[in-house]
């Protein structure tokens, strides 16, 4: 396995997690379904279908040690580009989720929140991803956002866009645009940002992910396939991640 990315000090820690110190915010790529098809002669929709069931099961152990907030990238901008029928298996995928999760996520006390354009989703869509929001509201428990139609790069835009009618409208003005004042204008206004970043499937891209709130994120890369990602994948992933020296700029130990 291509592991090489890995310091020594990563690798001899592999899957040892120290659960009083758990990264506040984990986002993952969800990437590598078509590829676990493929291997075994499948459709990449089944791909898809068991990465659905890898998501419920990661989601509810994030839940069950105590991560804050999880965000995942289910549906790219670009991801439409792929062949109809796949984009509408996992489009079903989402409506099934969404459907469960509305029976669900009172008794489990996950929050369902959602990042990128959904006004592209049928009505029926936009209609659960409300259900869930508004019951969301009532919850105290893990927050997870799935990013649908999501694009880093589409998310500046609508935010800038925002900003500039806020402008228009006398709200806001140019001179007061901070860093801390944009934020409030992104999908993931509110919520901390990663702290850290995990892609399975192989690829070392962002492909156009989180562009503004991964700025100071650790990145995970692993081969394994988001159908085959574990629990013990997690761990190591998480493992790693406490292996880091988070310097944000500054110099080790926060020293002078
Ligand atoms: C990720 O898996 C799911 C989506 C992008 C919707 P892929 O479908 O990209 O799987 P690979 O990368 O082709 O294996
Ligand atoms: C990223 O995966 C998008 C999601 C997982 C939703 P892709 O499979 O679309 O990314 P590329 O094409 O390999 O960059
Ligand atoms: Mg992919």
């Amino acid at each position: 396995m291509g592991v090489s990315w890995f310091s020594k000090k990563e690798r001899d820690v592999a899957g040892q997690v120290d659960f009083d110190h758990l990264p506040r915010h984990i986002a993952i790529i969800l990437d590598g379904n078509g590829r676990w098809a493929k291997k075994r002669g499948l459709p990449r929709t089944a791909g898809h279908k068991v990465g659905a069931e890898t998501f419920r099961s990661i989601a509810t152990y994030c839940r069950d040690i105590g991560i804050d907030y999880l965000t995942v990238y289910a549906f790219s901008t670009e991801n439409w580009k792929r062949p109809k029928d796949e984009v509408d298996t996992i489009m079903a995928l989402l409506r099934q989720y969404l459907l469960e999760a509305i029976d669900t996520m009172e008794r489990d006390n996950v929050r369902l929140s959602f990042m990128g354009d959904l006004s592209v989703l049928t009505e029926e869509l936009r209609g659960l991803a409300a259900q869930c929001n508004e019951i969301s509201g009532r919850l105290t428990g893990c927050q997870c956002n799935i990013c649908v139609n999501y694009g880093g790069r589409a998310e500046l835009v609508h935010a800038a866009q925002r900003f500039a009618r806020d402008c228009l409208m006398g709200l806001a003005e140019p001179a007061g645009l901070t860093e801390e004042v944009f934020e409030g204008y992104l999908y993931s206004a509110g919520i901390p940002s990663p702290d850290l970043l995990i892609r399975p499937g192989g690829e070392q891209r962002l492909s156009n992910f989180l562009l503004w709130q991964c700025a100071y994120s650790e990145f995970y890369y692993t081969d394994v396939l988001w159908p085959d990602f574990s629990k013990e994948e997690l761990h190591r992933a998480i493992a790693a991640y406490q292996c880091r020296n988070r310097r944000f700029g500054g110099v080790s130990g926060g020293g002078v």
